[in-house]
């Protein structure tokens, strides 16, 4: 039996919780789990935004979403999350790891602080998020974990390298996990896109100049593609085409030509990505 016969004949309520749901692909993976009749946990730091998304999947889907406001960034945000989670008496049966901030910039030259607080979004708090809930999930026989990682998963990127290191982290961390977790009814998958239109553009020094040309992909196609592939019980899923051949072309170039083009998609404008 499949991931997606297990969840379809289940119809008990089931809850996801979803990091980063304020906007761009993290607002549409909620819209997503709650046409699925799925009830919502909703994390970020802008509140109110997060209040528009639970009322919108409340009113159009029928579901009851709860919003917890939260800086990822801050050292104990897992273990906060999971507390005001438990304390309103909720389980979370699919937790989906989306919220992450670029940082774009020479190595030499990036802001400590603000890498910190990169690596607690995009790595510490996935990790933690997942020590606290996958247990749970494993206990009840079901459930799974959706990790917003990147195209860049497969590539260093030179001009973000320890961006595209976290999103190298998260993909590595998810395909062993879903290894370890297959057979006790738990499904792990990294969703790998390429560039989004998204608010992620205004974040992190990103030239938007630069990165947002070339192929571009909308949120709402992103999310269906992960949210499915989730379902689906998929590992690893490449929302385009474009994703596709571009991840296996780094499996067969020489390391190095690898590298040279993950530069390009920084100077060039993300010209071959
Ligand atoms: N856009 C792209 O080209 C692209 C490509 C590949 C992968 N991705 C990945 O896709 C994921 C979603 O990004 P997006 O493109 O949808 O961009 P986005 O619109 O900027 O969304 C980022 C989300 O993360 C939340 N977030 C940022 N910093 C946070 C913090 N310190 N604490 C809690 N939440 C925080 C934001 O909410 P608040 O600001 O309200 O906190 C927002 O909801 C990220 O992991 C990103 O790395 C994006």
């Amino acid at each position: 039996m499949s991931e997606r016969d297990t969840m379809d004949r289940d119809t008990s309520t089931r809850t996801a919780l979803v990091t980063g749901a304020s906007s761009g692909i993290g607002r549409e993976i909620a819209d997503m789990a709650a046409s699925d009749g799925y009830d919502l946990v909703l994390t970020a730091r802008r509140e109110e935004r997060l209040e528009e998304v639970a009322g919108m999947a409340e009113a159009e889907h029928g579901v009851s979403a709860t919003v917890v406001a939260q800086d990822l960034a801050e050292p104990d945000a897992a273990d906060r999350l999971h507390e005001a989670i438990r304390d309103a008496g909720i389980d979370v049966d699919v937790l989906v790891n989306n919220a992450g901030v670029p940082l774009y910039g020479e190595f030499t030259e990036t802001d400590r602080e603000a890498e910190r607080g990169m690596l607690r979004v995009n790595v510490t708090a996935p990790t933690e998020l997942t020590k606290l809930f996958v247990p749970g999930m494993v206990e009840r026989g079901r459930g799974g974990v959706l990790n917003t990682a990147s195209l860049t998963s497969f590539y260093p990127v030179p001009g973000k390298a320890v961006y595209g290191a976290t999103k190298s982290y998260l993909l590595s961390f998810s395909r062993a996990l879903a290894h370890e977790v297959e057979d006790e009814g738990v499904t792990v998958t990294a969703l790998c896109p390429g560039v989004v239109e998204t608010e992620y553009a205004e974040r992190g020094n990103v030239d938007e100049s630069g990165t947002m040309s070339g192929v571009t992909n909308d949120p709402r196609s992103v999310a269906e593609a992960g949210w499915n592939g989730f379902r689906d019980g998929e590992r690893i899923v490449l929302p385009s085409g474009f994703a596709s051949y571009a991840a296996q072309l780094t499996r067969v170039l020489p390391r190095r030509t690898v590298t040279d083009l993950g530069e390009q998609t920084i100077e060039e404008g993300a010209s071959w990505i």
